[in-house]
């Protein structure tokens, strides 16, 4: 058996990503919302009005997820949209929503998995400093409190924090994520502390009020893989994916400054010595909160980059010429799925499920009225045997959750990127599900085995 009998085959989007109704129903304002509104920011200048109008066809997508076959549904909560203004006021229409949409999910036979952040930042606490004020992991926490509330009761899985690398790097290194600003080292490394005090306070809060919940944060990175089987390429691997490289920020992108307070309790060395001087006073402090025991980790992969025993450590290994690519133009590397699990676990001993794996590609609709999309199919196909072969070699993997469930606003790419199992025409938002789709929905059927 390639995987584990109770394997938890789901699929992934996030609020932002494809809700639409960015300005019904009392729903607060948030960081994206002013973002895409800077000219110049997100491709064709899209924004995520309307996206895919999720929050009005909820329904529909729940049927074709139930078509699919999935046991479970990972998607994020929009903050602003039951607390407009980040903490205080509760908007009861989006309350509404989400807790219809728990329902439609049960009954459909699919477990809710619910990210609390997935980068839609409440833009009234922005202007308040966002992570950058000592108040934001309460912020956080109250916010926390109010999902476990009023969904608790129904939904049991949940993940804190998606990719912290990529909203506070992308967001706050001055590339291309909201809130798109710049922040010099000592400012980001305050910030980050925050946020990891805020997953803290939020995992507190999810036990005391959903006593049978389980939960775990949902970081990412591109893995470090071995050139070869030599054991000197495979510790070279080991030590690069954990390392620090020489950029004055790198501590934001870096998995282990993210993880190993989380799972361990305190930073790591070679990160302290550089960055160290940048956390704020009395962080030590902090680390017994930050360290709440979790009962996964969960783990975005979409490629890694290959490395090798060099004479002065670890050499990284450039790509061959016309090597295969996503339409995104990211490398498309099998042995992430791999190399990436096995040293999370090497590392951290818990049980881990993928919570996003996936590539965008040129689809379309063909003369047939079909979305042929054999290069998807593969992708999955080839991803999936090297995570099954982790597991072969004794790594506790849990799930596997495809990016994404269905097309969708992709960040600053607009709509630009397909990722979906599922198409969406955007004129019409009609929904149609691609050749991935029903050869996921085998994959499901068969645990895998007919990979
Ligand atoms: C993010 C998703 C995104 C995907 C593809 C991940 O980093 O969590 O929101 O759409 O990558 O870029």
């Amino acid at each position: 058996m390639r995987f584990p009998k109770d394997f938890l085959w789901g699929a992934a989007t996030s609020s932002y990503q494809i809700e639409g109704a960015a300005y019904e129903d009392g729903k607060g304002r948030n960081i994206w919302d002013d973002f895409c509104a800077i000219e110049g920011k997100i491709e064709e200048g899209a924004n995520g009005d309307v996206a895919i109008d999720h929050y009005h066809r909820y329904k529909e997508d729940v049927a074709l997820m139930k078509e699919l076959g999935i046991k479970a549904y990972r998607f994020s909560i929009s903050w602003a949209r039951i607390l407009p203004d980040g903490i205080g006021r509760i908007n009861q229409k989006g309350i509404d929503f989400y807790s219809n949409l728990i329902d439609e999910l049960l009954a459909a036979g699919i477990e809710p998995n619910i990210t609390l952040y997935h980068w839609d930042y409440p833009s009234a606490l922005m202007l308040n400093g966002g992570w950058g004020n000592d108040e934001s992991p309460e912020w956080f926490a109250e916010y926390t409190r109010v999902v476990a509330e009023h969904f608790g009761d129904r939904a049991k899985w949940f993940v804190t924090f998606n990719e912290p690398s990529s909203f506070m790097g992308g967001g706050c290194c001055g590339i291309n994520n909201a809130p798109g600003l710049s922040y010099p080292p000592a400012m980001l490394a305050k910030m980050c502390h925050n946020v990891l005090k805020a997953h803290g306070m939020a995992v507190k809060e999810l036990r005391r009020l959903v006593p049978d919940c389980k939960v775990g944060w949902a970081p990412t990175c591109l893995p470090a893989m071995p050139a070869s089987d030599r054991p000197e390429d495979i510790e070279a691997a080991r030590k690069a994916f954990f390392a620090f490289d020489e950029r004055d920020r790198s501590f934001v992108f870096n998995p282990a400054w993210w993880s190993d307070p989380v799972m361990l309790g305190r930073y790591p060395d070679e990160g302290l010595a550089r960055f160290g001087q940048y956390l704020p006073d009395g962080w030590e402090k902090d680390m017994e909160l930050i360290s709440q025991p979790l009962d996964f980790y969960a783990q975005n992969i979409y490629h890694g980059y290959y490395v090798r025993a060099g004479e002065n450590g670890p050499e990284k290994v450039t790509f061959p010429l016309g090597r295969p690519r996503t339409a995104m133009g990211w490398n498309i590397t099998p042995d992430a799925l791999y190399w990436g699990p096995r040293f999370l676990y090497e590392r951290y001993h818990s049980p881990i499920y993928i919570t996003e794996n996936g590539l965008s590609c040129r689809d379309l609709v063909s003369l047939d009225g079909k979305v042929h999309d054999p290069a998807r199919i593969d992708f999955y196909n080839r991803y999936l045997l090297s995570l099954s072969r982790a597991v072969e070699d004794g790594v506790d993997i849990r799930g596997y959750f495809a990016w994404s469930l269905i097309d969708n606003f992709e960040w600053a790419q607009g709509y630009n990127e397909r990722f979906g199992l599922i198409y969406v025409d955007y004129q019409t938002l009609e929904r149609t599900p691609k050749d991935s789709f029903h050869w996921y929905s085998e994959v499901i059927k068969t645990n895998g085995e007919n990979l």
